[in-house]
């Protein structure tokens, strides 16, 4: 027992009798150290973990080895995002969930669902050993606030990557003109893929592709939408893949989620993938189920425009019964050494400037600094309670675009938006 730091024989060992000591340790009690955690298992419920060895998994091996009264359980759901979104909301609700491992799309949501009754409880931040600011990069803690209070904390963070291929002559930087030069390569279907079926993934390549094209995307406080039709129209005329003529963007990639693109990328289809940094450790730590694949020699460089800023945060469920232990767990889970194993050897991007910066993962991973980089420049999407509906009203869309069945995009396309993000 420690009373204000002070082991408690010091206290005994001076002239106080019994009584006081007692009298004395009841009057502190409340500041004796972090109160005491409720018992019992812990419930995180989270996208399948793709990081490199189950990192995520080592963490909770390592947290139940020295926690035996509040061991912990991951629960995994579909591995897409729109997959995860739809087992997590319906089950937000059960109370069988003491920690949600949340796409940074959704706190707003999670906080503030339309039913009025939240869904996550905030982090109490009397009780962080650490201040968050400090701790934590910037933009992924940004994802964490909404309305004034800290809903969570960043697990890992997410920015995309130009995957190229190095045995190909091709030199960094690439705007979108090299990539598209990179069509009717001999022994290459194409020169690009990313991911473009129909799902959260479309929603994160559109606004990245509308960024590089010089467009805007811009949601006012009061949910409308204004941005440059023609640039994302240019947008989209670079992203569809062509009928006529070698092909810039691999037609299949309208199939494609992250998973599918790798392999594209992987079986030397195409010249540049854009993807998550989780790819590139999966395309080299060799570990993967399934025949073995001949390795491709790539690199990574930046995208041509800013990224979308990804990842997941872990939030304290509403119906948990053991908040303390839950936020301890998620104090564990983000901390220094869990970061760095969550990327050496995961390949989850960090959420603490601190493991970007350090000399022997600089050395192992020279694209250590390019990622951080890809990191603090990413932009957010939009932040609302509707940020699903949004983005399936925008997927949808495009999708009909990038298919084939529509021209071009809704010239009302801003006021659509408008309205899914007022909720209609
Ligand atoms: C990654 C990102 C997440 C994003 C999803 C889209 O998991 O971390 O933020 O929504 O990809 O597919």
């Amino acid at each position: 027992m420690r009373v204000r730091g002070k082991p408690w024989w010091l206290f005994a060992a001076g002239n106080l009798t019994g009584a006081a000591v007692a009298a004395a340790l009841f009057l502190v009690g409340p500041l004796a150290g972090p109160p005491e955690l409720e018992p019992g298992e812990l419930v995180i419920l989270s996208g399948q973990d793709d990081s490199t060895g189950g990192q995520r998994q080592q963490l909770i091996n390592l947290w139940n080895d020295s926690h035996p009264r509040n061991r912990a359980r991951i629960v995994s759901v579909p591995q897409a995002a729109d997959g995860q979104w739809i087992e997590m909301a319906s089950r937000a609700e059960d109370g069988d969930t003491d920690i949600f491992n949340l796409d940074v799309a959704w706190t707003a949501y999670f906080a503030d669902p339309p039913s009025g009754r939240r869904l996550i409880r905030p982090i109490d931040e009397s009780l962080l050993a650490e201040e968050p600011g400090r701790a934590f990069m910037a933009k992924p803690l940004e994802t964490c606030r909404y309305a004034g209070k800290l809903w969570g904390l960043p697990f890992n963070t997410d920015a995309g990557l130009l995957y190229y291929r190095t045995d190909q002559g091709l030199k960094p930087p690439f705007d979108w003109a090299a990539i598209e030069r990179g069509a009717g390569r001999a022994g290459f279907e194409a020169a690009y893929t990313g991911q473009l079926a129909g799902y959260e993934g479309l929603t994160v390549n559109t606004l990245e592709a509308v960024w590089a094209a010089g467009g805007r995307l811009d949601v006012a406080a009061d949910g409308r939408v204004t941005l440059d039709l023609d640039r994302w129209d240019e947008a989209m005329r670079r992203l569809t893949p062509r009928r006529t003529g070698p092909p810039v963007v691999l037609p299949r990639s309208t199939t494609f989620d992250e998973t599918g693109s790798r392999g594209a990328f992987q079986d030397g289809r195409v010249l540049f993938m854009r993807n998550w940094p989780v790819a590139y450790r999966a395309m080299t730590a060799g570990d993967e189920p399934g025949p073995a694949r001949p390795p491709v020699k790539f690199s990574v460089a930046k995208l041509p425009g800013p990224s979308v800023l990804g990842g997941q945060n872990l939030a304290i469920s509403e119906r948990t019964r053991k908040p303390r232990a839950a936020q301890a767990l998620i104090e564990f889970l983000t901390n220094d050494q869990s970061q760095r194993a969550l990327f050496d050897p995961g390949g989850f991007a960090a959420t603490r400037a601190a493991v970007y910066e350090d000399e022997t993962i600089k050395q192992k991973y020279p694209y250590a600094s390019l990622l951080r980089e890809a990191v603090d420049t990413a932009r957010l999407r939009p932040v609302s309670p509707n940020y699903v509906a949004f983005s399936k009203r925008l997927h949808q869309l495009v999708s009909e675009v990038l298919t084939g069945r529509q021209k071009q995009l809704p010239r009302d396309l801003a006021d659509r938006l408008t309205q899914a993000l007022r909720g209609r």
